[in-house]
């Protein structure tokens, strides 16, 4: 007869090993999905790649980060999303979304990191994030934006990162940083901007990282609120050469 007791030590020893060393991204019952955490351990799933042109069935609703990049989202329904009760972040970077329409969305009151970059937006109507009042962080990064309004991001007084670089803005709506009380890095370079309007700043006049480079600033008296704005806040201007960033002043009137 065999004595169990000598065994269970040695199965219990390679459980434990088992469990320390398995791997942290696992496979999930979702074609093409992995299962893991985020860098503050919030529960994920990575869908890149799938495939996928709306969020699948059998993902757990207590997931908080949901990864959706290089998929065919062209008509995301927001609805889709709001099992996902404790959602925190939304990566649909690199799917070929064309617009937004938040009209009959529902609110999404718990998501804070939103990624859109490399779509196909062309305009941001006005109230389009409204219903995702807890944003910080906001990607729509080469898109084809040419059209902003005053009211874009009505609604996000938490927004602290906003990137609109390498859009095709030509001119920024003069109440649009209005509602942003919050803003901390405003990324506007590679875009086709001539003119900062007067006193656009004015309801947070310091915005701590702010990148205008790479823009047709153009060199009349309309830049007057430009240069007086940058002789305050020049140590606040900055540069990005891929992952490097260096704060340079000399970078917005390199286009002057
Ligand atoms: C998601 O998966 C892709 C490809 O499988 C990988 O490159 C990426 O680093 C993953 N992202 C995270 C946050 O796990």
């Amino acid at each position: 007869m065999m004595h169990l007791s000598s065994v269970s030590p040695l199965v219990s020893l390679l459980h434990l090993t088992f469990l320390f060393f398995a791997p942290v991204a696992v496979e999930t019952t979702v074609r093409g999905c992995v299962d893991g955490r985020d860098k503050d351990h919030r529960p994920l799933i990575n869908c890149t790649s799938a495939g996928y042109r709306d969020v699948p069935s059998g993902i757990e609703p207590t997931t908080k980060v949901l990864l959706f990049p290089q998929n065919q989202f062209s008509h995301p329904s927001w609805t889709s999303f709001t099992v996902f009760t404790e959602i925190h972040e939304i990566d649909l970077s690199r799917n070929q979304i064309p617009s937004l329409t938040h009209s009959d969305a529902p609110i999404l009151p718990s998501l804070a990191v939103l990624r859109l970059g490399f779509n196909q937006l062309r305009a941001l109507p006005d109230h389009c994030f409204s219903r995702s009042p807890a944003l910080t962080e906001l990607y729509l990064q080469n898109n084809l934006i040419s059209s902003l309004q005053d009211q874009s991001f009505s609604g996000l007084s938490k927004l602290e990162i906003l990137d609109l670089s390498n859009n095709h803005v030509q001119t920024l709506p003069p109440r649009m940083m209005h509602p942003l009380k919050a803003i901390e890095t405003l990324y506007l370079e590679g875009n086709k901007i001539k003119v900062l309007p007067d006193n656009w700043f004015s309801q947070k006049n310091e915005v701590p990282y702010l990148y205008l480079s790479a823009n047709p600033w153009a060199c009349s008296c309309s830049l007057g609120y430009l240069r007086m704005y940058l002789e305050e806040y020049d140590y606040n201007v900055y540069v990005k050469d891929g992952p490097i960033i260096s704060a340079d002043a000399e970078s917005v009137y390199d286009s002057l």
